[in-house]
């Protein structure tokens, strides 16, 4: 079975198409990254239009690699939330017009749930039960997966997300945007140095970054930070430090067969690593171009939704603050 993934819930307009939701056939994105990094973030309103202007030749550029015709495909899969309002409409929007036009089911898919999903597209299957560590953007979240669709919230950041903590660190240090990937890169660099805190919430599987930017931010107003590669070497291991903690005594304590990584902070190469170096377990991550905002993540996902007749019918809404806990009330 083809089906065919839409994502536009943020700054990357991106189309794919999947087979038995495992076999990566095309994966186009379209990136705004240099329309918004002079604003030094997403503004909404631009992505919606760019989202407008890019979506229709992202989605002929995926058939086309794919050599798939419409009578080839067997769904359409999009991005219904997380994420900003406009720019889920527009996805939404074509993606109901396609299914309606070609006659193929419609499925709706959480985004967090997509970024689990990318680990399905690399050469080993997962196996249940999992515990899943979402970190993106705008999301921290541990999750314990003991079948398709099947999820428990076990974490989630209290404050800051892991990716917007790399994200306002990155300001701090002047290092640019996005700050993610400019933060990996300065950090190679350096040497973890600073004395930054952790913040490990016994008891539980929450996170909390707020209070690790402020003491950056601190550092950085006091003693102008000679050299900026240390600062964001210790920033980072600060940040991997708790990720990775958290994620074993979690994957200890729910005794899962094996540790899932995901979203776009999964593409950090110090976390990668380290999860990796420091689990007893076998540790599934994406190839780093998965773990950002694609839509090859969408299609996988909406395969298993298929599988199990998890449909949506035209009248589909866009939710913004979609949680990843209603998935459990669709299927
Ligand atoms: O999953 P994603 O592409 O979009 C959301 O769903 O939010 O994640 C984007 C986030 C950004 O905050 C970005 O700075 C971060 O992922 N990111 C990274 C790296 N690459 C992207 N953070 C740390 N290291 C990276 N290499
Ligand atoms: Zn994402």
């Amino acid at each position: 079975m083809k089906v065919l993934g839409i994502e536009s819930s943020c700054d990357e307009t991106a189309c794919a198409v999947v087979e038995n939701g495992r076999h990566l056939l095309a994966s186009e994105v379209a990136s705004q990254i240099e329309l918004h990094a002079r604003y030094g973030g997403v503004v909404p309103e631009v992505a919606s239009r760019q989202h407008l202007l890019a979506i229709i030749p992202t989605i002929r550029q995926a058939m086309d690699r794919a050599l798939t015709g419409w009578p080839d495909l067997d769904a359409i899969a999009v991005t219904r939330g997380p994420g900003l309002a406009g720019s889920l409409l527009v996805g939404v929007s074509v993606a109901k017009a396609l299914a309606l036009a070609q006659g193929k089911p419609l499925i709706g898919i959480n985004h967090l749930e997509a970024h689990i999903y990318a680990n399905w597209l690399s050469a080993d299957e997962p196996e249940f039960p999992l515990l899943c560590l979402v970190v993106s953007g705008g999301h921290t979240d541990l999750i314990l997966m003991q079948g398709h669709g099947d999820y428990t919230l076990l974490g989630r950041t209290r404050d800051d997300a892991a990716g917007e903590a790399f994200d306002k660190a990155a300001r701090i240090l002047d290092l640019g945007y996005p700050g993610g990937p400019a933060i990996d890169q300065a950090a190679c660099a350096g040497t973890p140095t600073l004395p930054l805190p952790r913040a490990w919430l016994p008891g539980s599987y929450d996170f909390s970054f707020s209070g690790l930017k402020t003491a950056l931010y601190r550092l950085a107003e006091e003693s102008n930070l000679a050299n900026v590669n240390d600062a964001a070497a210790s920033f980072q291991e600060a940040v991997v430090e708790v990720l990775v903690g958290k994620t074993l005594a979690a994957a200890r304590e729910h005794q899962v067969r094996q540790i899932l990584l995901s979203g776009g902070v999964a593409a950090n190469h110090c976390l990668r690593t380290r999860l990796k170096q420091e689990s007893p377990l076998p540790v599934l991550m994406p190839p780093p171009a998965l773990c950002t905002d694609n839509a090859a993540m969408v299609a996988a996902c909406g395969y298993y939704h298929l599988r199990r007749q998890a449909l949506d019918s035209l009248d589909m809404d866009v939710i913004p603050d979609l949680k990843l806990i209603t998935l459990e009330n669709k299927s």
